[in-house]
């Protein structure tokens, strides 16, 4: 820093010297020249002054840096134990690879049956790579159902019987649409009328669409921002196998978790007071 300092100045005292021995005093466009000269000079040496100036202070902030992380993770981690995804080797070399394409067959291949293959699973027609997990998704793991195929139909359910485990999400929406029961129909469910009651199945319908997507999109975005977990490409359409058979109704458990209605109508006046969004009245004034 101190040598820094006296570079600094020295090439001002330079010039200083330079025109007082002359003792001629300088006309303005020799002056100007000087000046100019005098200034590329100063701002060189700056220049280069403030890099290794630069240079210095960042190898001290990072050697501080990683001797903290290294000193508070107990010797784990020079990096507090972030690690971007190119350090990673699965994770660079299916970058290099580029994108898989793999058909619903192919894709059965890596359900975590052999060893040397990794796990994959899809989701909404993404695969992923979970082959860190084979506690959870390798043979005997929680969750193996899911492995080696797209079962977003079974991640939005929770029916994980065989027929369930597809991609077709058609009908799940069921799940979200009330159940009609005593209570609502003879009380606020009497006060509408056969088109109010139409107008509120639509709504009810395009609501549960809204959360079967929603329910996709989480469990997708829990796959693609996961640390563990990595997208390494798409399952596309098998034209020589055969479709996947007719789409099941909701298994047991799922018809059985299907809401009241007039649960339902409890949530939504509680919802829509407050909220600023219109709510559905029938004749009477009454939100539904
Ligand atoms: C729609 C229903 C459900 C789906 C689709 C589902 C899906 C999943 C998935 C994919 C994982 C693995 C997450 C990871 O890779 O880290 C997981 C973990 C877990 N789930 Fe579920 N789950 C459901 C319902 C439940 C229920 C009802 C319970 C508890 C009664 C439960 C308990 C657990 C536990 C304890 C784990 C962490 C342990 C493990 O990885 O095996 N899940 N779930």
């Amino acid at each position: 820093m101190s040598r820094s300092k006296s570079n600094l100045t020295f090439p001002r005292q330079r010039s200083t010297t330079k025109s007082t021995t002359s003792g001629n005093s300088p006309t303005p466009s020799s002056a100007s020249a000087n000046q100019d000269k005098t200034t590329s000079k100063e701002s060189k040496t700056r220049a280069g002054i403030s890099l290794t100036d630069l240079v210095r202070t960042l190898t001290t902030l990072l050697a501080v840096s990683l001797s903290l992380s290294y000193y508070l993770t107990s010797g784990d981690s020079l990096t507090f134990h972030y690690r971007p995804w190119f350090t990673k080797p699965t994770q660079l070399k299916a970058w290099i690879r580029g994108p898989l394409l793999l058909t619903p067959s192919e894709l059965t291949l890596y359900n975590g049956t052999d060893p040397l293959l990794p796990i994959y699973l899809a989701l909404n027609g993404t695969i992923y790579d979970v082959s860190v997990a084979p506690q959870t998704y390798g043979p005997g793991g929680s969750y193996h159902v899911f492995a080696g195929r797209d079962a977003t139909r079974a991640f939005v359910t929770g029916c994980f019987d065989l027929q369930h485990l597809r991609g077709e999400v058609k009908g799940v929406e069921r799940m979200y649409i009330p159940v009609e029961d005593l209570e609502e129909e003879e009380g606020e469910g009497q006060q509408l009328t056969r088109g109010q009651k139409k107008v509120r199945r639509e709504q009810e319908l395009r609501e549960a669409r809204r959360k079967v997507r929603a329910e996709v999109e989480r469990w997708s975005s829990f796959y693609a921002n996961s640390e563990k977990y990595f997208k390494v490409g798409r399952v596309v359409v098998d034209t020589n196998s055969k479709a996947e058979g007719e789409v099941p109704n909701l298994c047991e458990a799922a018809e059985k978790a299907r809401p009241k209605r007039s649960q339902l109508n409890k949530q939504r006046a509680e919802a829509g007071k407050g909220s600023g969004k219109p709510v559905f009245k029938p004749k009477n004034g009454k939100p539904v």
